[in-house]
């Protein structure tokens, strides 16, 4: 079996296909990225990082190219094969958490398990192991609303992994942290993923953070390119 988790190759993205105002976003971009590998994705505002990571999540399709995920590759129009593999390879973090608000920490990361086949007593066992290996456990019955922005991403990190995804995404999951807790928050993200042996893909405008991880790729004329 190849090692290879995510696989993508010659993705094309524009934005009002066909307009004078085109947006060639993706033209060409490729990767391969291998399970225990976490690779950051750095790029200026507005040069792609987010589409392309929607793409690679399948929460978003390309205009041509394909998507590669743990040797699967569903086709644009296989809305069904799409959600299955999302939902049982790939754990998504964006830039705010996204959490639902009515909810506990502790339900956030039991839904998404619940609804992928997981019954309630182990889905409770395995979001109480997740929260407490990021430092969470005593937090876990409060709303987001009651958590600081440190903790909700924690929690949403937790969410991410909930279903033992062998893919992680995650979309500047930093971004609006202060320096320090920003610092902190990664490290305990980085545990968990080198701990499951994830294959990674970060999106990062903070050159430490990025040193941090094995590769460094660039979006360069919607292309992606080492380092
Ligand atoms: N739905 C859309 N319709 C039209 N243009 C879009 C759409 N989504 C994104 N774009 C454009 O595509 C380009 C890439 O956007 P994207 O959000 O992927 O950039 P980014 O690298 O994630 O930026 P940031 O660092 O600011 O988050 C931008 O020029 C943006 O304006
Ligand atoms: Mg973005």
């Amino acid at each position: 079996m190849s090692d290879v988790v995510l696989e993508l190759q010659d993705i094309h993205k524009s934005y009002n296909h066909g307009k004078p105002n085109e947006i060639n976003v993706l033209s060409g971009a490729s990767v391969q990225v291998k399970s225990g590998e976490v690779v950051a994705l750095v790029a200026p505002s507005g040069s792609g990082k987010s589409t392309l990571l929607h793409i690679a999540g399948l929460l978003d399709t390309a205009d041509s190219g394909s998507v590669t995920i743990g040797g699967h590759s569903p086709k644009r129009s296989a809305d069904w094969e799409r959600t299955m593999v999302r939902r049982g390879e790939v754990g998504f973090i964006y830039q705010f958490h996204h959490l639902l608000p009515e909810f506990t920490a502790q339900e956030n990361i039991v839904l998404p398990q619940l609804a992928n086949g997981i019954s309630r007593k182990d889905a409770d066992a395995h979001a109480t192991d997740l929260l407490t290996r990021v430092g969470l456990a005593e937090r876990a019955s409060h709303r987001p609303a009651e958590l600081s922005g440190g903790e909700q991403q924690r929690v949403a990190f937790c969410r991410a992994l909930a279903n033992k995804p062998a893919l992680l995404l995650a979309d500047e999951p930093t971004g609006n942290l202060d320096p320090a807790t920003s610092d902190q928050v990664f490290a305990a993200l980085m545990e968990l993923v080198r701990d499951r042996g994830l294959a990674a893909m970060i999106a990062t405008h903070n050159l430490d953070l990025a040193a941090r991880m094995d590769r460094v790729l660039h979006l360069r004329d919607g292309q992606l390119v080492d380092e």
